[in-house]
């Protein structure tokens, strides 16, 4: 215990161990920059006027409770996220993944599957989906949900195409959805070997054994020993000669984690575990 916490930690510590207690979602360990800065938003939606307050609608207001929880898990996504980052994958990592004779993937904190749907088009321009499984996860079961329909705006469309160009796309990428009024619905075959799943990176145990880990933009949010527990994870996931890659602002440097790796591409994120 730490003393002399001032009112703002001590509230929104209990706030946190309230929303565990009664949600069973652990945000303890979450930065508390982050934490404070989506408790702050949504008490000014609402009106509600310091951090007590919002305790007590996350006990007794379902719907207050729901929003929170969506607030403090940020599903901000695109597909090809970082051109650069996965042109570099396809001409660093491809060449790897192409001498195994079997493929998983694991996307943890998947989100709503754009970053999922983008690595089924690589993996498919590469000639490599059909030995693949990709395992895309999240605790968000709503973003699940919209994941697994792989309905998007159409409006995204521009930016989505001009992120698969400049990341090394081989094909004209309307090649990949049937557009449908105002949204896009992507093409079946893309889903057809993802395994979309409810997993947890704070309370859930190791998911299976891969070849690569995708855990771009999730770790931010995490405080540093909450950091070393999720890698020690990753690290009991991914095999020998494992590749792993991290968020654009996301480092392995701090961490625990760093020696088990050597850096592939430090620039984009990307390491190779160890032998
Ligand atoms: C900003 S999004 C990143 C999505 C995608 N990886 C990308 O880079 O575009 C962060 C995702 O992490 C998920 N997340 C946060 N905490 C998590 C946890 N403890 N377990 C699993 N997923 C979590 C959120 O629900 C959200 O979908």
């Amino acid at each position: 215990m730490t003393p002399h916490k001032d009112n703002l930690d001590i509230e929104i510590s209990l706030l946190l161990d309230a929303i565990y207690q009664k949600h069973g979602y652990d945000f303890r360990q979450y930065s508390q920059a982050h934490i404070a800065r989506r408790v702050n938003n949504r008490m000014l939606i609402t009106g509600l006027k310091n951090v007590t307050e919002v305790h007590a609608k996350v006990l007794h207001d379902e719907t207050f409770a729901a929003e929170l929880l969506r607030d403090l898990s940020i599903t901000v996504t695109e597909m090809f996220r970082d051109p650069e980052f996965y042109k570099s994958l396809r001409e660093k990592v491809i060449p790897i993944l192409k001498t195994y004779p079997f493929i998983k993937i694991w996307h943890a904190g998947c989100s709503t599957g754009e970053e999922a749907y983008s690595m089924s088009i690589i993996l498919k321009e590469e000639g490599l989906y059909d030995r693949a499984t990709i395992y895309a996860t999240d605790f968000n079961q709503q973003a699940l949900n919209r994941a697994k329909q792989g309905i998007f705006s159409n409006e995204l469309m521009k930016e989505y195409t001009l992120n698969y160009q400049l990341s090394g796309g081989k094909e004209s990428f309307s090649k990949y959805y049937t557009s449908s009024y105002d949204n896009v619905i992507m093409h079946q075959s893309l889903g057809k070997n993802i395994v979309w799943a409810n997993h947890n990176l704070v309370t859930d145990s190791v998911f299976a054994e891969v070849q690569m880990i995708f855990c771009r933009n999730v770790l931010i949010y995490f405080d540093r020993n909450l950091q070393n527990k999720v890698h020690s994870l990753f690290n009991a996931s991914l095999i020998k000669g494992g590749i792993l890659c991290l968020g654009s602002k996301e480092s392995l440097r701090f961490n625990n984690a760093h020696t088990t790796y050597n850096e592939l591409d430090s620039k984009h994120k990307i390491f190779k575990k160890k032998y």
